[in-house]
């Protein structure tokens, strides 16, 4: 499951048993070597598809991998906010080798409460939703559109809810369920849950909040072929709220 030099198992319990900030510090040096890092065949494609952009932001930026496959892309810069001081400290890193000239900026912050002041065209998030819970949702939402200009894009992949005939969505709620008792019991809380912002429920949820959503399918191939690219737009002409 993981490449060699990446965290033991008894590595991983200590975070598991941490808050969700202090375990992906604890496991920031060794978090590029785990699946929890969005790999690049699936940054490279998304950052292809989106092409040129002004300003991007990205929300949960972890060791900055998606903003290193984007920086190439960017005219102005590129933003990473993060809860994680250590996570940032390794993005910092890993930026500082990363293509491209545009200006990098990070910042440590909670992504459900960072007001971007619609600074940017373009904002991303990878590999983190799962952090965010349910009743955080309408927060993050606000973050992306504050974040966003009038015209800018929210994009990110995510996959179609399978439903309860699929035996993954049943391992899906039994590990939900697990991280659930685990916080009944074990403060402070880790929060990592699966089957969240799914198609097509999150494309309810961003069009509630007042973006012109759009679904994208057949970028990627082979395994990777059900991940799906949604891009919700803030309209054009509409200043904050
Ligand atoms: C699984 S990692 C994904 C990192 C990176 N986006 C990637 O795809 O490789 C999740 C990241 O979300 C961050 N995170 C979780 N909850 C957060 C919050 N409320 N505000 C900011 N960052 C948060 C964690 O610190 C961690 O770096």
């Amino acid at each position: 499951m993981f490449e060699p030099g990446g965290p033991t198992f008894f590595e991983l319990a200590e975070q598991a048993l941490s808050s969700t900030r202090k375990g992906y510090d604890l496991l920031a040096p060794k978090f590029d070597k785990t699946p929890f890092r969005t790999p690049d065949e699936i940054l490279a494609p998304v950052a292809e598809w989106i092409g040129d952009f002004d300003r991007a932001v990205d929300l949960c930026c972890g060791t900055g991998a998606a903003m290193a496959a984007l920086r190439p892309y960017a005219l102005e810069g590129i933003t990473g906010v993060d809860v994680s001081e250590g996570m940032l400290a390794v993005a910092a890193g890993n930026l500082r080798e990363a293509a491209g000239t545009a200006p990098v900026r990070l910042i440590e912050h909670d992504v459900l409460t960072w007001d971007g002041g619609e600074a940017y065209d373009l904002a991303v998030s990878f590999g983190a939703f799962g952090h965010i819970l349910k009743q955080e949702e309408p927060a993050f939402f606000d973050t992306v559109y504050k974040a966003l200009r009038p015209g800018g894009r929210f994009v990110f992949v995510t996959g179609r809810n399978p439903g309860p005939v699929h035996p993954g969505w049943w391992a899906a709620r039994a590990f939900n369920a697990a991280i659930h008792a685990r916080n009944l019991v074990i403060s402070p809380p880790f929060h990592m849950y699966y089957l969240t912002f799914m198609w097509p429920e999150i494309g309810d949820k961003l069009t509630a909040r007042g973006f012109d959503v759009r679904l994208h399918e057949g970028l990627f191939e082979g395994r990777l072929e059900r991940v799906l690219l949604v891009e919700a737009v803030k309209p054009d002409g509409v200043r904050g709220e």
